[in-house]
């Protein structure tokens, strides 16, 4: 049985881990822990079995704002009243383990616990800040580009309930 964990500066081996992205090792090595520290993002990581101080991946949570007038009509009007989405801020795994499903695993899981979220907090999209090249990879998954950015994308809560309950 596969499953994330908090980050554990103590345990994890944060210095091995290479996406191929500089920004995101980084934000693995020097930034999550503290961050997750101060309540501000939590990140959670995929422990190769073997060797449980090797991270597979990882991702990051947090809340951000919506901004309304850049989702369709519909979806404008029904969520009016609504400020934040959930977010995924960062999702990567290690070049060692890329395209054996980790990805879509990682990125499941992290829905799946956005939906927990949504069931106390309730907030209606989930947002994902897509790097250069990986936005194929969320709209494989049904996340919609907005209208005013190209790399960001989001998903209701709806239909990730219909989708993945
Ligand atoms: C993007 C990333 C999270 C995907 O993780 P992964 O473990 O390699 O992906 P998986 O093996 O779970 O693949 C799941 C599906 O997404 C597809 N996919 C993987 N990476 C993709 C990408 N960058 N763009 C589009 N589709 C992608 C796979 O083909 C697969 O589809 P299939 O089920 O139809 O075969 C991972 O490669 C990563 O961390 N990359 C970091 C660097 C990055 O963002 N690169 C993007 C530039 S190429």
């Amino acid at each position: 049985m596969m499953n994330t964990l908090l980050l554990d500066k103590a345990k994890h081996d944060r210095t091995q881990f290479n996406c191929g992205i500089e920004t995101l090792n980084n934000y693995l090595k020097v930034m999550a822990s503290q961050q997750a520290k101060k309540d501000n993002t939590r990140t959670f990581v995929l422990e190769d079995k073997n060797d449980n101080s090797h991270i597979i991946g990882f991702y990051t949570l947090t809340m951000t704002p919506i901004n309304l007038k850049a989702l369709p009509d519909k979806l404008q009007k029904k969520h009016q009243s609504s400020t934040s989405g959930g977010l995924i801020a960062r999702l990567a795994v290690d070049q060692r383990y890329q395209g054996k499903g980790f990805g879509e695993w990682l990125l499941i899981d992290a829905l799946r616990k956005l939906i927990a979220a949504s069931d106390i907090v309730a907030f209606p999209v989930v947002i994902v800040d897509a790097k250069e090249g990986a936005k194929q990879f969320y709209q494989h998954y049904g996340f919609q580009s907005f209208e005013d950015t190209k790399h960001k994308l989001f998903i209701t809560v709806s239909d990730l309930r219909a989708s993945l309950y």
